[in-house]
This record gives C-alpha cells, structure tokens and sequence, in this order.
C-alpha cells in the first residue's frame, strides 16, 4: 500500500510476472478485467506501446476514477468499463476488444477499497457492513448477517471463509441481532475466536461476507468459461488470486479447457464430445519473489496461473 496525499494507492502485484505471462507485444489488445487502481494495466500498455490497447473492467465505479487518474498518460489508448467480468463477452464487443491477445484478472479487492472510508471492508474501520463492489448491487454484508438463518450464515462463513468455528459464530451473531458495524461484529467474533492465530480473528468471517456479498466465485466462473471466446489463438489468459477458493477454481478450469474429452474413465468411447481450449502454461502455480513478499506483504499470499489459448 501506498499513500498520495491523503489516498491510498493500490501497489500491484507481480507486476514482471504478469507482462512476461501475458507475452505483451507492442501492437497487442488487452483486456484488464479488475482494473482497480491501473497499476498492472500502466504496466501492460507500457510494455505493448507503440500501437497497444488495453480495455480495464471494474465493478467499482471508483476504481475506474482512479484507473482513469493514473492512465491519463496513455490518452486514446485505453478504454474503461464500469461493469461486472462476468458480462465480459458483451463488455469486450461492445468495445471492439475481440479477439485479444491476453486477457487477465488479479482478484479481490484493492488497497484502496480496503482502505476507503464507509465501504465496511476492513475490521479495522468502523464503519456500516456494506462491502459491495458497486453501490448497483441491492444485498450488503448487513443484510446477510441480520436476515440469513443460523445454518445459512454458517454455511457462508465455512464455504467462503473457510472458518473452522463458522456454527458458533453464527450462533452468536444471530443471539446478538441486529448488527450495524464493523467494529459491532469484528468484536462479536473476538468472543468466539480466541486464542492465538495467525491472523486477526474477524479476517475469516469478513473475507466470507464479502465474497458472498459480491458474488465473486460465480462471477469468477463465468467469466473464466468466456476467455476462450475472447481470446484469438496464442492469447493468453491470467490469473492472479489471493485466498485457495479462487486459485482452486482458475487451476480446475484450465486443468479442464486443456484436455479433449471429459467423459468418465468407464465410458469406452467420448459422448461428451468436449474439445480442449487452452494449453497450460504453469503447471506449477507461480509466487512473488521474497523481495516482493518483503517490499509489499499484501502480495504474500498470490497465486499467478497462465493458460494460452489454442
Ligand atoms: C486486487 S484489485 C485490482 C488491482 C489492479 N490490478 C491494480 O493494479 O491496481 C481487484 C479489483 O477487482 C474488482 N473486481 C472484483 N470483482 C469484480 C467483478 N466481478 N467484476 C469487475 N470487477 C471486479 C474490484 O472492484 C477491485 O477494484
């Protein structure tokens, strides 16, 4: 994370990696389906110049302003979309990006919506437990957490934050309804998580509502199943995830697009008559650098995958 005056700006994540996955040429469209604050796309119109294009996706409406502060070097170069990735087809004809020569996505959230006022991401903040991407979007994490069942929010809490004591949190938030902020549940979980871990005790619980909240593993998946649409032959599609749930989806689905028939090992013939999309690139997941991990920790935990379509 860094600060520009009193806003924080988004430090990007294997920045070297990203470009030489993408195989960026001077000429090349790209497609940056999480914009966020334009770091990574700065990079990949630096390195596909002169003649490249990029077209940057956000659900988040301010991240698109902050896309747009920082690219404003790169005039005529350059599209935004203020949409969800899982439109990414439509967004892409709609813009003239189809085909591409790479298309990518580093997911989650950004330094900056973490950071910003009111939005209810971080613990750390007192603030209304919103968490959406984009003011578009009708449920937030307060309306989870105050009309879900016990078993329901439970059920979110171990499916999306992997939380082991997912029951007895649910147990107790729905004992203490109706719950406004932040602060009012990151203390609520401290009486049931205790003891020493790793991390803070709320992290789980909030990674789970937001990833519930925003939708992001099926918004993840359709998107992945449009790449090989949007890609031209030898373009190549990114990865870049943060927590397992995520990077377990993007690694099965280029497992599955790179191999040819998907029929149980006991049908003798293929009925299934799927034919593969893409070549794996990485079949070892790649990691920062120590020095990365060291100059920024939020980049600690990411996962980079590449895929190329065939
Ligand atoms: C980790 S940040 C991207 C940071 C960016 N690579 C940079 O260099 O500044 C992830 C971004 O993805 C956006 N996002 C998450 N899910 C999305 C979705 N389904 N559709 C569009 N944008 C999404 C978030 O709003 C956030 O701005």
């Amino acid at each position: 994370m860094a600060n520009v005056g009193s806003r924080t700006v988004h430090v990007p994540v294997m920045v070297q990696e990203l470009v030489r996955g993408l195989q960026v040429v001077p000429g090349g469209l790209y497609v940056d389906a999480t914009v966020g604050g334009g770091g990574h796309a700065e990079a990949v119109l630096e390195a596909s110049s002169p003649g490249g294009r990029l077209l940057g996706i956000d659900a988040d409406p301010r991240a698109i302003r902050n896309a747009e502060r920082r690219l404003s070097g790169f005039k005529g170069a350059y599209a935004l979309a203020n949409d969800n990735f899982a439109n990414l087809q439509v967004i892409c004809a709609t813009y003239g990006f189809s085909p591409v020569h790479g298309v990518y996505f580093d997911l989650g959230l950004s330094s900056a919506q973490l950071d910003e006022e009111g939005r209810g991401f971080s613990f750390q903040r007192e603030a209304e437990l919103d968490m959406r991407f984009s003011d578009r979007q009708e449920v937030t994490a307060a309306d989870i957490v105050n009309t879900y069942s016990m078993d329901e929010l439970a059920n979110v809490l171990w499916t999306y934050g992997e939380e082991p004591r997912s029951r007895a949190i649910a147990r107790r938030i729905v004992a203490h309804r109706p719950l406004k902020t932040t602060t009012e549940l990151a203390d609520l979980v401290q009486t049931v998580v205790r003891g020493r871990r790793r991390i803070h005790p709320a992290t789980r619980t909030f990674q789970a509502l937001r990833i519930c909240v925003n939708d992001e593993l099926a918004n993840l998946d359709r998107a992945l199943r449009q790449t090989p649409d949007v890609l031209g032959p030898g373009g190549r599609v990114v990865t870049i995830s943060y927590h397992s749930l995520e990077d377990r989806q993007a690694k099965r689905w280029f497992r599955q697009e790179s191999i040819d028939c998907l029929c149980p090992p006991e049908v003798p013939v293929c009925v299934c008559g799927h034919k593969a999309t893409l070549r794996l690139i990485t079949r070892r997941v790649i990691t920062p650098t120590e020095e990365e991990v060291a100059r920024n920790p939020r980049s600690r935990s990411a996962k980079l995958r590449i895929a190329e379509r065939i």
